[in-house]
């Protein structure tokens, strides 16, 4: 074994190991590979000081930059609560015109409003608010209890034919289960009420039935649906000449409807949303209504 040998082709000590006649040179680690070395150890020691970094037991070392993402993120939710509470405070304040005119907050009722309804009432409304067999359709404009604003936003708080003391109450009697007409009765009515949604036009209502028919309907309905049978939003009775139906307008679902009655509930909003939540439900609402259909 040769110490302090120098290999003559690069001109590099060798270490002086030798496997079978192969030799090792004694290269310095190249400067490359030390640089980052360093800049890595320096980087790692910066960082130590200056961010939160080793744990203590109970505790960390916090670094002298005091971040800390913890606080960060509160500091995030403050922000976007102050500019939540600034338009909260208009939403609450100004006038359903006002918010109406106003194409920022309308975007705003937009996207909380389509959150809102999809959280409570889409279950039963549906997702669209289009309604199904015994809920009626939020964007048909034809309402129960009248569609402006402020009749909108009691139904809404109060419910219908909940225990809310100001529930709205309503009640569609069930004619045949208690005996106030009889079959053939509740039949001529039928006939009547497909001459006033212009069903009739297809299969053609005998006109004796109609006289029939019209004669109950004033006797036993006008005082709810009214005389024209539009409906009556005092009653809470709903309009029997449009297409719109809450329980189906086929034969049959009529039929049930004026033998067994009917009498749907809505629940009261008061007790789980806020003021403001169910302001922005009504503008949600509204603003169905202009999409076109
Ligand atoms: C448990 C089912 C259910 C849920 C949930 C529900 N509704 Fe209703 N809603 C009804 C029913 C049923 C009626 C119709 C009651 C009737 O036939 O008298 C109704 C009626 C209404 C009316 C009256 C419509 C008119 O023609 O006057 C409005 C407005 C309304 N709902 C809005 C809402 C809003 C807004 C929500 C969510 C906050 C909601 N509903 C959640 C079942 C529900
Ligand atoms: C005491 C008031 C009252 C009287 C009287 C009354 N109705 Fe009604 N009717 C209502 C109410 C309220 C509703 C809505 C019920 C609901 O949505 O749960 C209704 C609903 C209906 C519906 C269902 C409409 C739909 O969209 O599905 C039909 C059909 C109907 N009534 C026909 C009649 C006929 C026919 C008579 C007379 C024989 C009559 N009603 C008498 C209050 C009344």
């Amino acid at each position: 074994m040769a110490v302090n040998e120098r290999d003559p082709h690069t001109g590099y000590m060798t270490t002086g190991h030798e496997w079978n006649g192969i030799k090792e040179l004694n290269t310095p680690v190249p400067r490359p590979v030390y640089f980052f070395l360093i800049t890595t150890a320096l980087f790692s020691f910066v960082y130590w000081i200056l961010m939160p970094a080793w744990p203590l037991g109970v505790s960390y070392t916090r670094g002298l930059l005091g971040i800390d993402q913890t606080t960060t993120v509160e500091n995030a939710l403050k922000q976007s609560e102050l500019q939540r509470a600034a338009w909260t405070k208009r939403i609450e304040t100004e006038s359903y015109a006002a918010i109406q005119a106003d194409a920022a907050l309308m975007k705003i009722v937009r996207q909380s409003g389509k959150t809102l309804f999809g959280d409570n009432c889409a279950v039963c409304h549906g997702l669209n608010a289009k309604g199904s067999k015994g809920f009626p359709d939020l964007t048909a404009r034809t309402w129960l209890w009248g569609g402006n604003p402020e009749t909108l936003a009691e139904t809404i708080r109060v419910g219908i034919n909940t225990d809310h003391p100001n529930t709205r109450v309503s009640e569609m009697l069930g004619f045949g289960r208690t005996q106030v007409l009889n079959r053939a009765q509740v039949n001529d009515v039928i006939a009547y009420l497909r001459t006033l949604s212009g069903d009739a036009a297809k299969t053609p209502v005998p006109a004796a039935q109609r006289e029939e028919g019209a004669k109950l309907f004033a006797a036993q309905c006008a005082t709810c649906h009214g005389d024209n049978a539009k409906g009556k939003v005092e009653q809470g009775a709903p309009d029997l000449t449009d297409q719109s139906w809450i329980y189906g307008g086929d034969q049959q679902s009529i039929l049930d409807t004026i033998w067994h009655g009917r009498k749907g509930y809505m629940p009261a909003w008061e007790p789980r949303l806020s003021a403001t939540d169910r302001k922005i439900l009504v503008l949600y609402l509204l603003d169905l209504q202009t999409k076109p259909q």
